[in-house]
């Protein structure tokens, strides 16, 4: 298991460009599914995630061709099985993704039932209530979900809890469904309406994406096109934050500063000189310590539970007395434990950590627990006194293209340790 060698090396300094976003590459790979025609995908970022769905689509029998660096052509005319096996939806999640498409497309889906995740219980309660409300037949049998019908019926589906992949899931079964579908309490992520972007282009009818009422008209084919990914907004933000946490200077290009509304408003609170053109963000923090903030996690437009975690790596280096609230996750402070290591002050109740910045944390041994807290913790590295060694590196790779290249090109120290290295 590969380990990070990350040594506090002083303000972080240059430009770094921003990925293709994961959460937008996910559902559109899924999305080729709804076509008997090939989906040309551009910008697609090169992660452990990403893989593990082409794996996925391709034990189906779907064919998936490398076209260049960040393309990919997806054609998923001559699929052979409607099955997502435990061992691939065991290491993702988003791998639920694939349910509606099938079911939309090819009348049945069988997928391997999600279990708990570090983070929380991440029931998908809601993907299926919305597709039994479009006339599917479920049965929850030998671990899977196992889904039927004929042609799905265009409904009204309420959402009880804004959920992400949840409203992927029905708009991707909405679109090839026959009548009119309204999703309300819908999810607003970039990632969503970039996955409208791409349907659309394909032939769906689709009103409101971005807001929480979306409107399907149901379609009898769609057709495939070349597509674009949107930038990845939480790798954008949290390499400002390793410019903030480092008081140095951090230029990320290749991005959209317009998805990134509230973690630069936080940004700015911090102390940090914010500045942005069309596809870049500049934060400047030289010389300056950053001052605590206070935020509180919600869905789209508000404060990204994603970035959660670095900000909590931020807060505890700052002046004064931050206090973060997780309102979408139930067990998503993981990270504050590996914090402790490295001095941080951290007291949690609840859902709220009340974080008293120190003047300086020294390096220690660390366990990456999940995607996003594993990011905190390279950033509280960057800022330690000493040498932090950061375990279970894998999680950071499922979510983030190379981030050790693209911190050491910032002027950071970090190394990429194979087992038997040392
Ligand atoms: C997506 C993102 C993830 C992000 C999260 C919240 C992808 C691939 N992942 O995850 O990076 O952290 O949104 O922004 O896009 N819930 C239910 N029942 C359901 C579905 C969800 O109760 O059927 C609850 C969850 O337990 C959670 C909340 O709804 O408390 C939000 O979860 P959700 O938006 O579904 O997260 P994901 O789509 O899994």
């Amino acid at each position: 298991m590969d380990k990070f060698r990350v040594t506090g090396n002083g303000p972080l300094s240059g430009e770094v460009p921003a990925s293709g976003a994961k959460n937008a590459a996910l559902p559109i790979l899924c999305a080729s599914l709804l076509v008997d025609d090939a989906l040309i995908l551009r910008n697609l970022p090169d992660l452990w995630d990403v893989g593990t769905t082409k794996r996925l689509l391709r034990q189906m029998g779907v064919q998936v061709a490398e076209i260049g660096r960040g393309s990919l052509a997806v054609n998923a005319s001559g699929i052979s099985t409607c099955v997502a096996p435990y061992e691939l939806v065991k290491t993702m999640r988003a791998s639920i993704l694939v349910l509606g498409p099938l079911l939309a497309k090819r009348g049945a889906a069988q997928v391997s039932l999600p279990g708990g995740c570090a983070i929380g219980a991440r029931p998908v309660n809601l993907h299926i209530k919305g597709l039994k409300a479009m006339g599917a037949k479920i049965a929850l049998e030998g671990g899977f979900v196992k889904a039927e019908a004929s042609r799905l019926k265009g409904a009204r589906i309420v959402f009880e809890t804004v959920t992400v992949t949840g409203t992927e899931n029905l708009l991707m079964a909405a679109v090839l469904a026959d009548g009119q579908t309204v999703l309300e309490n819908a999810a607003r992520e970039p990632e969503i309406v970039d996955l409208a972007r791409c349907l659309t282009a394909m032939g769906a009818k689709i009103d409101g994406a971005g807001t929480s009422t979306i409107i399907v008209e149901g379609v009898r084919e769609l057709h495939g096109v070349e597509h674009h990914i949107i930038p990845d907004r939480i790798e954008t933000g949290t390499f400002l934050v390793a410019g903030a946490i480092t008081r140095g200077h951090v230029r990320v290009t290749h991005t959209d500063p317009n998805l990134l509304d509230t973690v630069l408003v936080k940004l700015q609170q911090a102390g940090a000189r914010v500045s942005t053109g069309s596809d870049w963000v500049d934060v400047d923090m030289t010389g300056r310590r950053p001052q605590a903030v206070n935020l509180h996690t919600l869905p789209h437009p508000g404060f990204p539970t994603d970035m959660q975690a670095q900000f909590m790596a931020l807060d505890t280096i700052a002046e004064g007395v931050g206090t973060i609230r997780e309102t979408i996750f139930e067990n998503r402070f993981m990270h504050a434990q590996e914090l402790f290591r490295l001095g941080a002050k951290i007291h949690i109740e609840g859902n709220t950590a009340v974080v008293t910045g120190v003047e300086r944390l020294i390096g220690a041994p660390v366990m990456a627990t999940d995607l996003r807290a594993s990011a905190a913790l390279v950033l509280a590295g960057l800022a330690a006194d000493g040498e932090t060694t950061i375990d279970r590196v894998y999680h950071i790779d499922r979510g983030y293209e190379r981030i050790e290249d693209k911190l050491d090109a910032l002027g950071a120290h970090i190394a990429r340790v194979s087992d038997g290295e040392g």
